[in-house]
């Protein structure tokens, strides 16, 4: 086994991409967003990632870095994955990770598996414990009929596109942040999020190559930002996948969730795909009530795994 540090040239995103295609073709890479996502890394984030060789051939990928989503401070996200002819690597990957965190000296390990993954079963034999699950699920648009779900909306609210507010104003996207933000904050997670500052907001919500402006809705009441709900662009096919879905605290129960998301399915049909994807927590009866209903249909859950390291 020979490990090599990633280059970040085309070549090695197709190694890295090769690898998850073989390990969990249900769950291909998204080489766009991976080279989005490396681009708008902070420079204080740590970031590592590794090509693990054997004769020749590009077998397995192991990163840690800076929790991209929650970059709370001490805490690292790792990440590996084996073709499955080379899975008894992963002991020594290990090895060589423990290795290079030393200088770090994280006081906690995160790391995202899917539950029917062998990495679930490796990283808990390390001693991580899970800390959430949440269900990655899918509609099916070609059996989708929106008719016993369309309601009138409540009077003075209209949902409108991004593509038609003024969305390059500094302004709007600092209202918009702020939704989010408000938002976040509701979404029952085990932990608090921490928020991005607003400039990396920026870069990497608007500059995202998956962003799709005519798919991203907003509900108003008159100029204020009341409610989201967005799709962006995948690299599965015939499929657009959602973001952040919320309504602010004073306008729930009122059916607007459910009007922007049938806002959105409408796009999504229009736009050509067949099916949209959602991720959400486990612990999300509000979100889920309203998936459940729509006919989204989970697949093995994503679990999210910690583990305390001495300091
Ligand atoms: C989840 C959320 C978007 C729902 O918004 P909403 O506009 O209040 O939802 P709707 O009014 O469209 O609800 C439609 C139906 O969903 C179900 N539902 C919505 N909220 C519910 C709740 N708190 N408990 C149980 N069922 C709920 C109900 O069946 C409801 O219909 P009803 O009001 O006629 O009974 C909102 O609670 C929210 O913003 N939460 C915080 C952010 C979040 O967690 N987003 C999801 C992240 S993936």
């Amino acid at each position: 086994m020979h490990i090599r540090p990633f280059d970040f040239s085309e070549a090695d995103y197709q190694a890295y991409a090769g690898v998850r295609e073989a390990a969990h073709p249900e769950a291909p890479l998204d080489i766009a967003g991976a080279q989005h996502l490396d681009r708008t890394r902070s420079s204080s984030d740590v970031m590592a990632r590794f090509l693990v060789e054997q004769s020749g051939q590009v077998v397995g990928v192991l990163e840690y870095a800076t929790p991209y989503y929650d970059p709370r401070p001490g805490a690292l996200e790792v990440r590996y994955h084996l073709r499955p002819e080379a899975q008894a690597l992963e002991g020594a990957l290990w090895a060589f990770l423990l290795e290079q965190l030393t200088p770090y000296a994280p006081h906690e390990l995160l790391a995202q598996v899917r539950e029917n993954w062998p990495e679930y079963r490796f990283f808990l034999e390390q001693g991580f414990a899970e800390v959430e699950r949440r269900w990655e699920s899918v509609l099916d648009l070609d059996h989708f009929d929106p008719t016993p779900f369309v309601r009138p909306l409540p009077p003075g609210l209209v949902l409108r596109p991004l593509s038609e507010l003024p969305w390059q104003e500094e302004g709007f996207q600092r209202a918009l942040y702020q939704l989010e933000i408000e938002l976040l904050a509701d979404v029952p997670s085990a932990e608090p999020i921490t928020p991005w500052p607003f400039e990396v907001w920026q870069a990497r919500t608007l500059s995202d190559p998956n962003l799709l402006p005519e798919g991203f809705f907003l509900a108003l009441q008159g100029e204020q930002l009341v409610g989201v709900t967005m799709l962006f662009k995948s690299h599965r096919p015939q499929t657009l996948r959602t973001g952040l879905t919320g309504v602010r605290q004073s306008h729930r129960r009122q059916g607007l969730a459910l009007a922007l998301k049938l806002r959105a399915a409408e796009f999504a049909k229009t736009y050509g795909v067949r099916y949209i994807r959602t991720s959400n927590h486990q612990t999300n009866r509000p979100m889920l009530a309203i998936n459940e209903a729509l006919g989204f249909v989970k697949e093995p859950a994503a679990v999210l795994l910690h583990k305390e390291l001495q300091s």
